[in-house]
């Protein structure tokens, strides 16, 4: 196989920080490797409107402590379908591409698995807040996410505590308690609800009323928003006990902000990598984050697998909210 000379990249699904400290080292190990980077704009978007460009050190300079994507990112429906992905791999032909590098979550990586069936050499890199991607132990954006929700939750404490409130706060995290089980537990939260877990929402009403009679006057209870809505929480605990709450729902502020140096590491390796990666013929598979070490999961493994949540953790998160 002769040595690949440009390689493409784009970023799609939800931005996560630390996206741009991983574009960086894309272009940085290429530089470093003799190959040349184009950009796709708006993910798979613009890799069918051939909106593209090639990038050089310059464009990656002081990029590193910026949230979200340089690049733009969108979630493309069009390209479930064949003629888009034919449509793609057109422009990548047209612009010289040999290869492609994904940054994205699971979403993403159907797209660029489709690609690869088709011929193309790509390699997936896992940026989600969500952290639910198998293969990968800590996805991209993950470890600032949680950093921004427990410095909301510790402000919120201040007022509940002041107050002798109740407050419901919602995470992000899809179909994934990760996010708001691990911010219970660095907030210690009276209650954490997942979607991996059944809860009683009667059970938790009465502890927080028997709780409250023996002096514990405030409460945190986070809601991860694929178990359900905070305001359906906060209506079903005032029935039940009448419970007074105030609902918070973090949104959007949970995937913004600058990446932690955590994240910044973690993006600079998956970079690095996944071009090292490209280069050495591998295709249709993912870099993450495996104890520690930088490993490679085919995409067929990431996708056939689920990326479970630690029984031990949750049972901590238990524990620690009595
Ligand atoms: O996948 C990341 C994520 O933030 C999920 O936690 C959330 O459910 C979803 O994206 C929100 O997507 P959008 O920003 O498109 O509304």
């Amino acid at each position: 196989m002769p040595k690949m000379k440009k390689i493409g990249l784009l970023t799609s699904g939800g931005d996560s920080p630390g996206i741009n400290p991983c574009i960086r080292a894309v272009v940085h190990e290429a530089v470093q490797q003799n190959v040349k980077v184009v950009a796709f704009k708006r993910g798979f978007a613009g890799l069918l409107d051939n909106d593209c460009f090639e990038m050089v050190l310059n464009d990656v300079s002081g990029i590193i402590q910026k949230g979200g994507t340089i690049l733009l990112t969108s979630r493309c429906e069009e390209f479930k379908y064949e003629e888009a992905q034919k449509e793609a791999i057109n422009n990548l032909i047209k612009n010289e591409c040999d290869g492609l590098i994904v940054i994205g979550g699971d979403g993403s990586f159907r797209g660029a698995c489709a690609i690869a069936d088709r011929g193309v050499q790509v390699v997936g890199i896992p940026a989600t807040i969500d952290n639910d991607i198998y293969g990968a132990d800590m996805a991209l954006g993950t470890d600032t996410a949680m950093n921004s929700i427990i410095e909301v939750i510790d402000k919120i404490k201040d007022t509940a505590s002041s107050h002798e409130r109740t407050f419901i706060i919602e995470t992000m995290g899809r179909n994934s308690g990760y996010l708001a089980l691990m911010s219970g537990i660095a907030t210690g939260a009276e209650a954490v609800l997942i979607p991996e877990v059944r809860y009683d929402l009667e059970k938790i009403a009465l502890r927080i009323k028997n709780r409250y009679k023996q002096g514990k006057i405030s409460n945190i209870i986070i809601v991860a928003e694929g178990a359900a809505t905070a305001y359906h929480v906060g209506r079903q605990l005032s029935k039940i006990a009448g419970i007074i709450s105030k609902i918070t729902v973090l949104g959007h502020i949970q995937r913004g902000g600058s990446p932690s140096a955590f994240d910044r590491v973690l993006g600079s390796r998956l970079g690095s990598t996944a071009v090292l990666h490209l280069l050495k013929d591998k295709t249709s598979c993912m870099v993450g984050l495996v104890k520690g070490d930088i490993k490679v999961s085919s995409f067929d493994t990431v996708f056939n697998n689920k990326k479970e949540l630690g029984p031990s953790l949750i049972k901590l998160a238990e524990v620690l909210g009595k």
